[in-house]
C-alpha cells in the first residue's frame, strides 16, 4: 500500500477552513485512489517541542553513533518513505505557524531527508514525488504587488528542492477575512481547484 502523509498544522483544528479545505482535497483524492492509504500527523496534538539545547544534543548525539533507528527521527523516516505529502497550514504572519516549523526542522535530518554525494554537493533523500501545500490566507498573497512578502509557500517549495521531491504545488484560498469579499464563496472556489488538483497530485 502506498502511504500518502498528510501534516496537519492547522492550529485551530476542526474550526479551521484551511483544515476544512484539506479535508475536502483528500476526501476527492481517496475516492480516485482506493489503494493508497492517508497517514495523519495533526501536529498540536503531537506537541513537539522546538530544538531546545538538549534536544539537540541528544539528536547529535544519536546521529553521530549512527543511531538513526533511533524513534527520536521515526517522524523524519515516516516523511521520507511518504510517496505524496500533503501540508495544510494557514496563513500566519507570512508564512505559516510555528509548529510546522518544529516538524520540518524535526525532519530535516541528514542522511534520512537529504544526505551529500561524494563531492559533496547536496541530494535529496525523501521518495515522495510530489508535495501539497494547502492553506488559507486572510488577504491575498497571489497578487504581483503582494506575492513577494509571502515566505510561506516559498520556503516549502525550496525545502522540496532540498529533500529530492520533484513537484511542489500550492492550493490557496486568498481573502478570506477581506471584508469586501465572500468568504464563503472564495473557499468553494477553492475546493473546486481542490476536485482538479486531486486528478492530477
Ligand atoms: C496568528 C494569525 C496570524 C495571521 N497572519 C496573517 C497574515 O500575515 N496575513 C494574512 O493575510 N492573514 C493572516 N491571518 C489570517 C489567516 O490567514 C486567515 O484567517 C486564515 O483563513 C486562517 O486559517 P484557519 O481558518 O485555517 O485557521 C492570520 C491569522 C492568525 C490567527
Amino acid at each position: 500500500m502506498e502511504p500518502i502523509l498528510f501534516v496537519n498544522a492547522c492550529v485551530r483544528g476542526e474550526q479551521s477552513r484551511t483544515l476544512r479545505l484539506a479535508r475536502h482535497f483528500l476526501k476527492t483524492y481517496a475516492a480516485l485512489h482506493p489503494d493508497e492509504e492517508i497517514y495523519e500527523r495533526d501536529l498540536c496534538a503531537r506537541r513537539l517541542e522546538p530544538q531546545y539545547p538538549e534536544v539537540l544534543a541528544e539528536r547529535d548525539r544519536l546521529w553521530e553513533a549512527g543511531k538513526l533507528s533511533d524513534p527520536l527521527f521515526d517522524e523524519a523516516h515516516r516523511f521520507a518513505e511518504a510517496h505524496k505529502i500533503v501540508v495544510a497550514a494557514p496563513f500566519w504572519d507570512l508564512n505559516y505557524p510555528a509548529i510546522l516549523k518544529i516538524y520540518l526542522e524535526r525532519i530535516s535530518v541528514c542522511d534520512i531527508t537529504f544526505g551529500y554525494d561524494d563531492a559533496g554537493r547536496m541530494k535529496g533523500l525523501c521518495q515522495a514525488g510530489g508535495l501539497l501545500l494547502i492553506t488559507t490566507r486572510g488577504g491575498d498573497f497571489s497578487l504581483p504587488g503582494s506575492s513577494w512578502m509571502e515566505m510561506g509557500a516559498r520556503h516549502l517549495e525550496a525545502l522540496c528542492a532540498m529533500y529530492g521531491i520533484g513537484r511542489f504545488h500550492l492550493l490557496a484560498a486568498e481573502g478570506l477575512d477581506d471584508i469586501n469579499l465572500d468568504a464563503e464563496a472564495l473557499l468553494h472556489a477553492a475546493m473546486e481547484r481542490a476536485d482538479a488538483l486531486a486528478c492530477q497530485f
